[in-house]
């Protein structure tokens, strides 16, 4: 399987601390590529199981093809905040051994401009770790008041720009649609006052 498309952090660290028990039962909450999990199993026995989460559909097709051939492995198409109810499902509860978040977004999500990630290559605003749910961030921007623009931006982004970003985010849609990457990422470059050295 090619796990070359993204490097997983402090891999051998994490696993180390994480896997005590090779017979144990271990939740993987970020699956990506499989990078941790695939180390994951490696240290697990025969006995051993891994639950892995993900809410990519992308990344749950490579889940698929690596259970193909690793019995050991449990596929959950779902966000996080459905582990619990996954493990009581599979009869689990009270047996998790460790559980690994690997948080943020992967490598490929922001190499392909498809996604609507990246601020270097144009693609369109699309910014949905499950492009099968919810909406866009083109619809998004463009049901938001300017309000709730700033609290996201200053909130989740902790950006310090945010009322200038949102207002000129706003004037640009009254005028037209937000649908590019590459818009968004010349919009807020030319709100910005000053860069980060
Ligand atoms: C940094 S990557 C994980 C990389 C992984 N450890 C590896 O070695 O390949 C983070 C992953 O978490 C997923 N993700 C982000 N938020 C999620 C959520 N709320 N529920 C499930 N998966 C989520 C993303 O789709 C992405 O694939």
């Amino acid at each position: 399987m090619n796990t070359k498309q993204h490097q997983p952090v402090l891999l051998q660290r994490a696993v180390d601390a994480l896997v005590t028990n090779e017979d144990g039962f271990y939740l993987d909450a970020t699956f990506g590529r499989g990078g941790h999990s695939q180390e994951i199993l490696s240290r697990l026995g025969e006995q051993g199981r891994l639950m892995v989460f993900d809410r990519d559909p992308a990344a749950i097709d490579v889940a698929m093809k690596l259970k193909a051939s690793e019995p050991r492995l449990l596929v959950v198409h779902s966000e996080f905040s459905a582990l619990q109810k996954s493990v009581e499902e599979s009869g689990k509860s009270g047996m998790v051994d460790g559980v690994l978040l690997d948080l943020g977004v992967s490598s490929p999500q922001l190499d392909q401009a498809e996604r609507g990630f990246s601020f270097q290559a144009d693609g369109p605003l699309d910014m949905r770790m499950n492009p099968e749910q919810g909406m866009s961030a083109t619809e998004w921007i463009a049901t938001r008041q300017e309000a709730e623009i700033v609290s996201v931006l200053f909130e989740f982004g902790e950006e310090r720009f945010a009322r200038r970003i949102a207002a000129a985010i706003v004037k640009r849609q009254q005028l037209e649609p937000i649908t590019r990457t590459a818009d968004l990422a010349e919009i807020v470059k030319a709100a910005i006052p000053r860069w980060e050295k």
